[in-house]
């Protein structure tokens, strides 16, 4: 079983020295990459996985991200992976072996600007990843803030990935240089692969969906592979999609975490409507399912699609209270500790829903039902 699934220990490292070393990375790296041009501090981006800031060269937005040894920063923060030194030295031949995450992430963003999905121009330089600052908003803000369009942005930004992914290409590059650790699957194997020690509801959740967890269908095609609602940038006619971590799955893995992550992000941010957006989730995921899965084998995919869903909402939440309490995490995920006892008590009455309804349709319906846990405020 993988470390980073443990929980947190006593041999916690102190923040701000791996925070800065991040930064210097950066600076580094962007120093090499671009000499004689003036680069700037334009902002620090929250995240339990890598560090990451926003730049600029001259007058041009960045975005740079450094990974630490191909896990997540939190995991790194606990002191899951030793003290600060046997990380660094273990960092150092991270670096140097051929296909570290930062070298694949930046292959997968060319297959997205291929497909016109997103100009970031990546390019990989001493470890860091920079990407161009890509326009348009999170597609989670539009939602709440309108969320009588999410049909049709949830329509339209599964047609660009479906599209995407039945390239020919997608899979090649999926298998070749692709994130399988980053699957719903993978993750939830191991943050829950062992018992953990948690509250007895989300326990019991856990363990009814481990058991579930085998009925997910064996992966066939390419994915996204973290399709959360902030990775989907709106602009004015086009979506841009950013974080890619391509897969081998099953096709529900992304519309799950898409959904999963936009009931969260309801439950913690303020919007006029929730229901209405929730209406649009169900409309769009209607539409995608009569296209995916036409016929008879439609049911068994809203069913492995509730499933994944659930799966994906244990494991963020695993990740949110695992997190040392003082890292920085997105302002959405640190709200979701304040809710984390409805996002338990909706997961349990999913898992349940799941293990009562062999039939998808059913089976997504009564999930949608129990949203209210979490969207009742
Ligand atoms: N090219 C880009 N254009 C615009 N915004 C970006 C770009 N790259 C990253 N961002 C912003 O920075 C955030 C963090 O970047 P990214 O998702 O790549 O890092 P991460 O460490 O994998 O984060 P997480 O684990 O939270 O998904 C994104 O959610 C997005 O808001
Ligand atoms: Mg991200």
């Amino acid at each position: 079983m993988n470390p980073q699934s443990l929980a947190p220990t006593d041999r916690q490292l102190d923040i701000p020295p791996v925070l800065r070393y991040g930064r210097d990375r950066i600076l580094d790296a962007a120093a090499a990459q671009w000499p004689g041009s003036t680069i700037r501090i334009r902002g620090y981006v929250p995240s339990a996985t890598s560090c990451v800031l926003r730049i600029a060269v001259g007058n041009t937005p960045f975005v740079a991200k450094l990974s630490l040894l191909g896990v997540s920063v939190s995991s790194v923060l606990r002191g899951t992976h030793g003290a600060w030194p046997e990380v660094l030295a273990a960092q150092e031949q991270y670096e140097s072996g051929a296909g570290h995450l930062m070298e694949r992430q930046a292959l997968q963003y060319g297959l997205l600007a291929s497909a016109g999905l997103g100009d970031s121009q990546p390019v990989v330089r001493d470890g860091v990843l920079f990407t161009r600052e890509l326009p348009g908003r999170p597609l989670g803000a539009v939602v709440a803030q309108y969320p009588a369009r999410t049909s049709r942005l949830l329509r339209g930004a599964l047609r660009e990935l479906n599209i995407l992914t039945a390239r020919p290409e997608a899979l090649v590059l999926a298998r070749a240089a692709g994130t399988p650790d980053a699957t719903i699957s993978a993750v939830f194997e191991r943050k829950f692969g062992q018992s953990q020690r948690s509250d007895e509801l989300l326990e019991q959740a856990v363990i009814r969906l481990r058991e579930l967890a085998a009925g997910l269908d064996s992966p066939d095609v390419a994915v996204f592979g973290d399709l959360k609602p902030e990775h989907v940038l709106v602009g004015r006619d086009r979506y841009a999609f950013i974080d890619p971590a391509l897969s081998v799955g099953s096709p529900v893995l992304d519309v799950a975490k898409l959904v999963s992550r936009l009931v969260l992000y309801l439950a913690v941010v303020p919007s006029s409507n929730p229901c209405r957006a929730m209406a649009g989730i169900d409309e769009a995921v209607a539409e995608w399912a009569r296209h995916t899965a036409p016929g008879p084998h439609g049911g068994g995919r809203l069913w492995q699609l509730v499933l994944a869903w659930a799966m994906d909402t244990a494991n963020i939440l695993h990740t949110v209270r695992t997190a040392p309490a003082m890292m920085p995490l997105p302002g959405h995920l640190h709200g979701l500790l304040g809710v984390d006892h409805r996002v338990v008590l909706m997961l349990d009455r999913i898992a349940r829903a799941l293990e009562q309804n062999g039939d998808g349709g059913r089976a997504w319906a009564t999930a949608l039902s129990h949203t209210d846990q979490v969207l009742a405020r």
